[in-house]
């Protein structure tokens, strides 16, 4: 059984230094908390910082120099930003999935196989294994068992965003990070993914920036709304849409801005 994690955030800034305009403030001072087991969708108008948050939960931003993190991320009570902490044994609790599938220039098999070779050092068999038990969950196994040495990238874009969760899942993280991982989609392989998601919320903690409030309002357990780099208000889903407490919110949510 795979053990899913809670997020706390504690007075999280990040800086992007060394912008045009000497540097931009993209999260300031965020206190979160994220349930396990659960949807939390993080919404706001673009540039507010949505995808900067995700980063912040796998360490994306370690690849960039320019980047200033400050404050506190615990992922089970660990904190994730303490300077001897492995890097890659993060990366694979905390799987991203981003917008637009990115599969490698090798077979739908490989595709999967390759972050097992590197994460988890497991036997040829357990490989395979996993790659079907991966291909399965994300119900694209009956579509591609014939066919398993085939190129991933002649998979339909719908095809290749299952592919991309399956990659993400076979290694078995704690936590999945999506961002608008449907957008690039059309609605039948979106609903796909929103009914696997579903799913999955079951064994993993999910944490899913998107910017379609119909998608919010079917999908989330938990919403965050964020603007200029804030949080402005955060709550289960039923009661952040139908009693938001600030108005910034409350014109969010009626679509006078967006
Ligand atoms: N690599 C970077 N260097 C400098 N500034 C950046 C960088 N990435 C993001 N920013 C700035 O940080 C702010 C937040 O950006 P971010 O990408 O997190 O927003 P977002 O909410 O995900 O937007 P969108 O909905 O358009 O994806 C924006 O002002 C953006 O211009
Ligand atoms: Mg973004």
């Amino acid at each position: 059984m795979i053990n899913p994690a809670e997020i706390k955030i504690r007075n999280l800034s990040i800086e992007y230094k060394k912008a045009k305009k000497g540097f931009v403030k993209a999260i300031e001072n965020i206190n979160l908390d994220i349930p396990r087991n659960k949807i939390t969708m993080i919404i706001g108008p673009s540039g507010c910082g949505k995808s900067t948050l995700l980063k912040s939960i796998n360490r994306l931003h370690d690849i960039n120099e320019e980047v200033s993190v400050q404050g506190s991320l615990e992922i089970n009570g660990e904190d994730i930003y303490y300077s001897g902490r492995p890097v890659p044994e993060l990366r694979r609790r905390v799987g991203l999935i981003h917008q637009k599938p990115v599969p490698l220039p090798l077979s739908i098999f490989k595709n999967i196989a390759y972050g097992l070779k590197i994460h988890n050092n497991i036997h040829k068999d357990e490989v395979e294994r996993r790659v079907i038990e991966a291909l399965k969950k994300v119900h694209l196994w009956d579509e591609v068992k014939d066919r398993l040495d085939s190129p991933a990238i002649a998979l339909s874009l719908g095809q290749q965003q299952r592919l991309s969760i399956a990659r993400a899942i076979a290694i078995k993280p704690e936590v999945l990070l999506c961002d608008e991982i449907t957008s690039a989609l059309d609605p039948i392989s979106s609903g796909k993914i929103e009914q696997l998601l579903v799913t999955l919320s079951e064994d993993y903690t999910i944490v899913w920036v998107s910017h379609i409030l119909r998608q919010v309002r079917r999908m989330a357990d938990y919403v965050v709304f964020l603007y200029m780099g804030r949080m402005v208000e955060c709550g289960e889903k039923e009661q952040f849409f139908e009693d938001p407490q600030d108005s910034l919110t409350q014109n969010y949510i009626r679509g006078l801005f967006t």
